[in-house]
């Protein structure tokens, strides 16, 4: 089924991080892995600490909050109730919102109030300060809004989530599932596209949508994907020491030559 992808050369599993300190990271904080079925603050507050470790080291970041099963939950209660997949949205919107509030009462140095408008992110950078987004505009994700954030401050993407990067087959399903160490932006979206068209539901082995590696792909944004749960990792990724999880990065040395 992913033939395309038994033949990659499987590089090393430990993947090299991003670098030098005062660069900037657009940090997309899944809602299932935060809310998976309640919310986990536990986790919250190691993330947060990581952040705020992170900033102090001079790294620079801005933030998108994910909704998890509190969003699901909500979503289906309007559905219910007779509403349309947009007013659904909205109120994903709402709930990222307040997750995204949970996070800036975590951080030492983030902007007091949950941002919409992408043109503040900048200017609240360089006042010293986080800014935090949950959802912007019905139809897309906070992966998606975290995309546009890292296309808009010419920053690396990192996606934490519920599994450790992008996989080949579902492996919640699948025992022979490989974590695919290193991909090109093509190949995402291959990926995802392929897992798109073979069930309506959302995929755990491809945890970012088209919108989102659309918009990863026309900039070429640098992006890692890796496990919420692990933050020495993910502060591994971010001093760009060695990490475990999938890197996205058209470099010569990821492109495949062979058909998506
Ligand atoms: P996400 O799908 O981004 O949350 O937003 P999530 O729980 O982090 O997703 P995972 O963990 O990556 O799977 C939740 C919902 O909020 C609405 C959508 O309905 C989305 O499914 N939303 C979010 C929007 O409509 N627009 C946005 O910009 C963001």
């Amino acid at each position: 089924m992913f033939e395309m992808f038994q033949n990659y050369n499987e590089p090393a599993q430990q993947q090299q991080g991003a670098g030098s300190s005062n660069q900037t990271f657009v940090l997309s904080i899944s809602g299932s892995s935060i809310v998976p079925d309640r919310i986990n603050t536990a986790l919250i507050g190691k993330i947060c600490n990581s952040i705020n470790n992170l900033y102090s080291e001079g790294y620079k970041f801005a933030l998108s909050v994910g909704g998890g099963r509190t969003c699901r939950d909500y979503a289906s209660a309007v559905k219910a109730l007779g509403s349309n997949r947009f007013l659904q949205d909205l109120i994903g919107i709402e709930i990222t919102r307040a997750n995204a509030m949970l996070v800036i009462n975590a951080l030492d140095r983030a902007f007091p109030v949950v941002l919409s408008d992408l043109l503040r992110a900048r200017e609240i950078i360089d006042a010293g300060k986080i800014p935090v987004y949950g959802g912007i505009i019905p139809g897309y994700t906070t992966d998606a809004v975290a995309a546009v954030l890292a296309e808009h401050l010419n920053a690396t993407f990192i996606n934490i989530t519920n599994v450790d990067g992008i996989y080949n087959l579902d492996p919640r399903i699948s025992r022979s599932a490989k974590l695919i160490p290193k991909m090109s932006h093509e190949k995402l979206l291959a990926v995802i596209m392929r897992s798109a068209g073979e069930s309506a539901e959302p995929s755990q082995h491809v945890v970012l949508d088209i919108p989102c590696a659309l918009l990863l792909k026309r900039s070429k944004i640098r992006t890692f994907v890796l496990n919420a749960e692990d933050t020495a990792n993910l502060e591994a990724a971010v001093r760009g020491q060695e990490f475990k999880g999938t890197v996205v990065e058209s470099t010569e040395e990821n492109e495949v030559p062979e058909e998506l």
